[in-house]
């Protein structure tokens, strides 16, 4: 079975506990559990990592190739500032769908860049939990190369 890997970003761990006005009450495990049902259904083996420091998020993209069919990465705060996860994005030649839970752009000033988007095949933001389904159904279209 392919593998698609989930790469969560700094912060997520504290989903369902931190900012729920903005984030929700879903927590990760929950977010996991449901990501990996989608993608069992369209026929993957989805697995997940979540980590606040910058250096083990590009060290576990660096060892994406040969292993993961394609990655679903919400880098956090990363998104906006660091160009270290955008190179080694660059770097593999895998696949990755960016993703957020909110729709950073209807937010403050500084959430409006993401530095990662550009070197992703596109992002999907704004639909709480459900921005990681429909990531996992964008990779899949793409890994397809299936059009509506
Ligand atoms: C986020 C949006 C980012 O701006 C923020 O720093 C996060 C979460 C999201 O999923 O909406 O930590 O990536």
């Amino acid at each position: 079975m392919k593998k698609i890997l989930i790469i969560h970003g700094p912060n997520l761990n504290m989903l369902g506990k931190r900012e729920r006005t903005v984030y929700g009450d879903v927590g990760l495990e929950e977010i996991n559990k449901k990501a990996a049902k989608y993608g069992q259904a369209l026929g993957y083996d989805v697995e997940n990592f979540q980590s606040n420091s910058e250096s083990d998020i590009i060290d576990a993209i660096h060892a994406t190739p040969e292993i993961y069919a394609g990655v679903i990465i919400n880098p956090g705060a990363f998104t906006h500032t660091s160009y270290a996860v955008r190179d080694a994005i660059t770097a593999v030649n895998v696949p990755f769908v960016e993703v957020h839970l909110s729709n950073i752009y209807s937010r403050e000033e500084f959430r409006h860049t993401s530095v990662t988007a550009p070197v992703c095949a596109g992002q999907i933001c704004g639909f709480g939990p459900e921005s990681y389904v429909l990531g996992i159904e964008a990779l899949h279209r793409l890994l397809q190369n299936k059009k509506i």
